[in-house]
């Protein structure tokens, strides 16, 4: 089969599409045909090297963390009939191995079948920036219907999720992002829109009780200009420096700076899978065949995405 692998850090010229054998499941995994895979930030972070005392120096490596496609055979443990099934899902361990191959094996953790709301290359685009998302949303802020959120990349994979659980959980949407965003952000349900190219975030006089921080742009402190006392910003730059720093900054002020580190299991997934049956949607700007998949990659980290961008191998 097919798979893309890298066998240094690097740019986006590392990559390479080679030939390696179909993995056998082990008792309790289950053989997946893969139709597509979304583009990550966190695939080139880890492909250029930025996490690789996590990810050490074993190659060669593969690359991507999420994915939809078709149950082709089943480990011995595994009770259920899930020949057939549409699945979606995340990589066991993005840092040790990536789902950009024609199979992968999963446990059963990672996957949930597809929902009939979405097609097999929409639902390849949902496990990561959804999570990423909710437990931000959910889990960090604690979001409460009436309070106010600033969401800092409004376009991007978690931007489009955000806005549309931040409207279900009765917030006041505030978005930025550049001109070519806003009218799609508005659609997502952005209540206001900051163009960044027009206008500079910093001169607006407006608090926010969450600010979601997905550009890396703003910085907390920034950010505490627009920060009530016990307001929370969010930085989804989980490296050790960056929560070395929100620990220090959490021992003084009471404008927290919460450190997203997204939990990836079933138990998030189920709570996904309901938002996705009940409505939640999914843009892909994008898609790439498996062949043009370097392209992709180039194109994906030079000039960003609204929504997602996928790779679809059949
Ligand atoms: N810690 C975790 O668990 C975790 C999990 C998932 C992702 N992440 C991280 O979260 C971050 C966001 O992920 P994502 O998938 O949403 O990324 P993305 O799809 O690349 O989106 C980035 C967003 O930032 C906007 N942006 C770029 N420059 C900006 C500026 N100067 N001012 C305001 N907005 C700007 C982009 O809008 P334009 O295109 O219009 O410029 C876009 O809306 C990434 O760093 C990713 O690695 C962390």
């Amino acid at each position: 089969m097919k798979t893309l692998n890298y066998d240094r850090y690097g740019d986006s010229s590392v990559l390479k599409i080679c030939e390696v054998a179909i993995p056998i499941p082990k008792k309790n995994e289950v053989l997946i045909k893969i139709n597509s895979v979304a583009i990550n930030p966190l695939d080139w972070k880890i492909r250029n090297g930025m996490l690789k005392i996590i990810t050490g120096n074993h190659f060669p490596k593969n690359i991507g963390c999420e994915f939809s496609g078709i149950v082709e055979k089943m480990g011995e443990e595994i009770n259920e009939n899930l020949i057939g099934k549409k699945v979606f899902g995340f990589a066991d361990n993005p840092m040790k191995n990536g789902v950009l191959s024609e199979y992968i094996c999963s446990t059963l953790n990672c996957i949930q079948e597809v929902p009939s709301t979405l097609s097999l290359e929409e639902a390849s685009a949902v496990s990561v920036c959804g999570l990423a998302a909710l437990q931000s949303l959910k889990t960090i802020a604690q979001a409460q219907s009436g309070q106010s959120i600033l969401i800092h990349g409004c376009t991007g994979g978690i931007g489009l999720f955000s806005i549309q659980l931040a409207n279900k959980m009765g917030l006041n949407i505030y978005g930025v992002c550049s001109t070519k965003g806003v009218e799609i952000s508005k659609e997502y349900g952005c209540h206001v829109v900051i163009d960044y190219n027009k206008e500079n975030i910093l001169n607006i006089k407006q608090k926010f009780d969450i600010i979601l921080d997905l550009s890396s742009k703003l910085t907390y402190s920034n950010a505490k200009n627009m920060m009530n006392p016990s307001s929370i910003y969010i930085d989804p730059n989980a490296t050790p420096e960056v929560m070395l720093k929100s620990f220090f900054i959490n021992l003084v002020s009471s404008k927290k700076c919460k450190v997203l580190l997204t939990k990836f299991n079933k138990e998030f997934l189920n709570e996904l899978t309901t938002f996705l049956k009940n409505g939640l949607k999914v843009k892909i700007f994008k898609t790439y065949s498996f062949e043009n998949s370097i392209i992709a990659y180039k194109e994906t980290e030079q000039n960003g995405s609204i929504g997602k961008t996928i790779i679809k191998l059949f």
